[in-house]
């Protein structure tokens, strides 16, 4: 049987990993910026992590959720704690597509209604809604397709406004990233998380904030929407959450009641999958890793816009985007193939920095050398 063939490869077998380095099959050791695409949050192969996992499946790896199973209440105890949400509530899923349609069907089944208003460059996931309220028409199939999405411009507080006052009574939810990730690393300004807060409040409708990328603490809070000092109803978290183990979830507030039979999953929530989890908390909490992502961010971004070439370098904490001038339209793919560096992208000229949130300075720096290398070096390499 062969792979269905949706993905464009880089031609790098990758058979290891440790902290911010991988090795290819040929023992060559690259430096990760991209973390598998935002989701190494405490680093590859942390020993901690690999203890608790090991000690997890020789004790149970799996049963449903029709059993007790006391680890999922560690988990939500220790999340409520790391995150500042104490009391919200916490429903586990296996990827963030899954994560957002729970959001969205929660949402609806909250408020009754159907409408959900979501922002140009989105990006939440490929399953039917959360697909329908991904702003790229070219991955919705014609089955996805619905009118219940309304999308309007990010950032755009006076079309967010009209909306509501022409159909408020209408909207579910508003559902948006912190900081838009595929769509480009753009960041939502703090005045518009606000007013989608107090619109939401106003209209009876349920704000979503999508925190799969930008959340789990990577840009020096633990939810990027948290730099607005308001409350979401709904957080959906994946990615970081289990440094590579599958695992996604829903934070609730208070006042979404639940219903026996209203969500479910069979994987979510396994004891393989929170023992993952459980190990990504207890290190972010021991390392204050929120901490570094702020600090080695800073730094990063403060060295990235002292180079004139790149333009618009932007971002929080480890969530870094810049643009990259027509002229060195191969950055991305020498950054790889020349310096041995992994680095993110959005189409069509960004470059995505989504390192571990334990990313160090002096990998930092060999980064930062390594770029400087590769833009005043182009007619070497080509
Ligand atoms: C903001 C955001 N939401 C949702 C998703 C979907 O997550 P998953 O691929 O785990 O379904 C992604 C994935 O890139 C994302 O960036």
């Amino acid at each position: 049987m062969k792979l269905f063939d949706v993905y464009p490869l880089n031609n790098i077998t990758v058979v290891k990993a440790k902290g911010s380095y991988i090795w290819d099959d040929n023992g060559l050791q690259y430096l990760d910026l991209y973390g598998g695409h935002a989701v190494i949050s405490i680093g590859h192969t942390h020993p901690h992590y690999v203890q608790r996992v090991t000690e997890q499946l020789n004790k149970i790896g799996f049963y449903s959720n029709s059993v007790r199973l006391p680890i999922q209440e560690e988990l939500a105890e220790k999340l409520g704690k790391v995150s500042g949400k104490e009391s919200y509530q916490l429903f586990l899923c296996n990827s963030g597509a899954e994560a957002n349609e729970n959001a969205m069907k929660l949402a609806s089944f909250h408020t009754g209604r159907k409408k959900i208003i979501a922002f140009t460059k989105s990006f939440h996931g490929r399953t039917s809604l959360a697909v329908a309220a991904t702003d790229n028409p070219a991955i919705v199939a014609p089955v996805n397709q619905t009118n219940n999405i309304i999308f309007l411009p990010f950032n755009d507080e006076t079309s967010l406004e009209a909306c509501f006052n022409a159909q408020g009574k209408e909207i579910a939810a508003v559902i948006v990233e912190g900081i838009q990730g595929v769509g480009g690393i753009n960041v939502a300004k703090e005045s518009f998380i606000q007013k989608i807060r107090s619109l939401c409040t106003q209209h009876g409708s349920v704000f979503i904030a999508d925190s799969v990328q930008c959340g789990y603490g990577r840009t020096g809070k633990f939810f990027s929407h948290d730099h607005a000092n308001v409350d979401a109803d709904i957080y959906s978290l994946a990615k970081g959450m289990g440094n590579g183990f599958p695992v996604a979830g829903i934070l609730i507030a208070p006042d979404l009641h639940s219903k026996h039979g209203m969500l479910g999953t069979t994987f979510g929530g396994n004891p393989l999958a929170c023992a993952a989890a459980l190990a990504v908390l207890e290190v972010i909490e021991s390392e204050k890793l929120m901490d570094n992502a702020k600090k080695i961010g800073d730094h990063i971004q403060t060295e990235l816009k002292k180079i004139s070439e790149l333009q618009n370098v932007r971002g929080k904490g480890l969530m870094i985007g810049f643009d990259v001038p027509d002229t060195l339209k191969d950055l991305r793919k020498n950054l790889l193939f020349n310096q041995n560096i992994f680095t993110g992208e959005a189409k069509p000229n960004v470059i995505r920095l989504l390192p571990s949130l334990a990313f160090n300075k002096k990998d930092a720096d060999q980064f930062l050398e390594s770029i400087q290398e590769e833009i005043h070096a182009p007619a070497l390499n080509g």
